[in-house]
């Protein structure tokens, strides 16, 4: 599901980008470790910080990202010309990255999600994708907004969400060993549990 306008101005505002680059990062660093010269994918890169991020601080050598929105795959393509062959770019859906990047099992050692798997109706189907497109060992970094936040007054009148089957932190955290993702203590949950952080494993 698209962000409706609102949420485009929030998401792409300097305060997002601050707390993306200041606070989000770095905790999942601290929980994940760093991803240096590794190959990752990005779901839902949306105009392309995130991915500038897994390329500058996180030390990928290499980034899929994919978004479905061709506005924002337009944005990244523009801020991210600078790495060439270090970053594809594609419109696509982060439930089927076969058809996107033609992603066979055990392609990536990591895999990024900045906000995205709660946009998505089929929620559970991007968790069983990424999980697998990762190789045994390789991580799954997420940041993700719950059913919590999403029912908040302000939410619910400034931005749009599919409106069935949200997901809790505990519900989140309890889908991935489903799909062979195993996530120990390495997660957080902030502002009570309106967002969770963390970094699962592939078994
Ligand atoms: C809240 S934004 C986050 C964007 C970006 N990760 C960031 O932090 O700036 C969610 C993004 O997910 C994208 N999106 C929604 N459903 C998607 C899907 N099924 N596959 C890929 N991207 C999707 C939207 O177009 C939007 O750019």
């Amino acid at each position: 599901m698209l962000m409706n306008r609102a949420e485009t101005l929030v998401v792409n505002s300097p305060p997002r980008r601050w707390l993306q680059r200041l606070y989000e990062a770095p905790l999942l660093a601290r929980l994940g470790g760093r991803t240096a010269g590794v190959r990752a994918a990005e779901i839902g890169c949306g105009s392309g910080y995130g991915t500038k991020l897994i390329l500058d601080t996180f030390g990928a050598a290499s980034v899929d990202a994919v978004d479905l929105d061709p506005a924002m795959i337009e944005r990244a393509r523009r801020r991210l010309t600078a790495y060439g062959d270090q970053v594809r770019l594609a419109v696509g859906d982060a439930t089927d990255l076969r058809s996107v990047f033609d992603a066979e099992d055990g392609t990536y050692d990591a895999v990024f999600d900045f906000g995205i798997v709660h946009h998505i109706p089929a929620w559970r189907d991007a968790v069983a994708e990424v999980a697998r497109v990762l190789r045994p060992g390789g991580r799954f970094y997420f940041e993700e907004v719950t059913a919590t936040a999403l029912a908040r007054p302000t939410y619910r009148a400034l931005f749009d969400h599919p409106a069935k089957d949200r997901f809790t932190a505990g519900e989140f955290l309890a889908e991935l060993p489903r799909h062979g993702l195993h996530i120990g203590e390495q997660w957080r949950t902030r502002i009570g549990a309106d967002y969770l952080l963390g970094v699962a494993e592939r078994n």
